[in-house]
């Protein structure tokens, strides 16, 4: 029986609706407008097309945005100076440095000078350890895309056997820090496989797999037979593998989707499924700082 799929465009745009009621009801009975910056040194043709994405739908859900482009010449010290003035900024709530910046300037300087209750990415380590002890007020993006795919097309993955494939600092240890919490829509039990994984054995994790979170970087790694039946399976990967007839960009996922789907009870599309609510959980995270900043929530 084929999976049914999870369409991340749907799930995406539900929650928008739900964040829009949410800055209105902010403006109306609050005074407070969410706010966000996304700084873009350089003219990185990927970057810019992601930050007018960003931009694009923090206007729609009626934040004051601020897209701040600045020359990819800037010294580390101006943009760390740009950055403190954003962090004290009373408008700006989130602040986000697209990435990757020029290699004059030492990234993790950079994310490290954002106010950790704007750093609407959560790269700070201050975030970072919030999160693993489980008192935090947002989460990575992409990991919490994830989270939020798993919870409103599956249900809560209490109890469940997560395995998820890959250890980065932006998808996988994140992913393993969320779902391990004793929270609602977490508190799975999880196991992470990675580069250090002899393949025999991620292949034995990856068939106990009740739900399966592939972040490899691998175009099409995870094969039908390492997938057991009924599974939920969802693939963060996105791999250029060559280009359409029409001069675009050819996707695949790190899952062997033609064959998987056939396998699993649930699966997310490349591209369509973890990708669009990436952003949008950039927006909630946005919505979580502003209320933060006015003392409605606390860490
Ligand atoms: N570049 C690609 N993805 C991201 C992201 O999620 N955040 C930032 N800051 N830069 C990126």
């Amino acid at each position: 029986m084929a999976a049914t799929l999870i369409k991340g465009a749907e799930v995406a745009a539900q929650i928008r609706e739900e964040l829009k009621k949410e800055v209105d009801e902010l403006k109306a009975k609050h005074n407070i407008t969410p706010g966000l910056v996304t700084i873009l040194v350089g003219e990185d043709p990927g970057s810019v097309s992601y930050v007018t994405a960003k931009q694009k739908t923090a206007h729609e859900l009626g934040f004051h945005s601020i897209q701040d482009n600045q020359d990819a010449s800037i010294s580390e010290e101006t943009l760390l100076s740009l950055l403190d003035k954003y962090n004290k900024d009373p408008q700006i709530h989130g602040i986000l440095v697209q990435l990757p910046l020029p290699k004059h300037i030492d990234t993790n300087k950079v994310l490290y000078a954002i106010n950790p209750n704007k750093d609407v990415d959560a790269f700070h380590p201050v975030n970072v350890g919030r999160i693993l002890i489980g008192q935090y007020a947002f989460l990575p993006c992409t990991p919490a895309g994830c989270q939020e795919l798993i919870v409103r097309a599956t249900g809560d993955p209490k109890g469940k056997e997560v395995v998820v494939v890959g250890r980065s600092n932006i998808v996988g240890k994140p992913m393993v820090a969320i779902m391990i919490q004793k929270l609602p829509g977490a508190n799975a039990t999880v196991t992470c496989v990675h580069t250090g994984t002899p393949k025999d054995k991620i292949i034995e994790h990856c068939k106990r797999a009740d739900i399966l979170i592939v972040a490899a970087g691998v175009p099409k790694y995870v094969q039908a037979d390492w997938v057991k039946e009924g599974a939920v399976v969802i693939d963060v990967g996105v791999n250029r593998i060559g280009m359409t007839e029409s001069g675009k960009a050819k996707l695949a996922g790190d899952v062997d989707f033609d064959t998987v789907k056939e396998k699993a009870s649930f699966i997310t599309p490349v591209p369509g499924g973890v990708g669009p609510m990436t952003i949008t959980m950039l927006m909630k995270n946005t919505v979580m700082a502003a209320k933060l900043s006015a003392g409605l929530i606390q860490i």
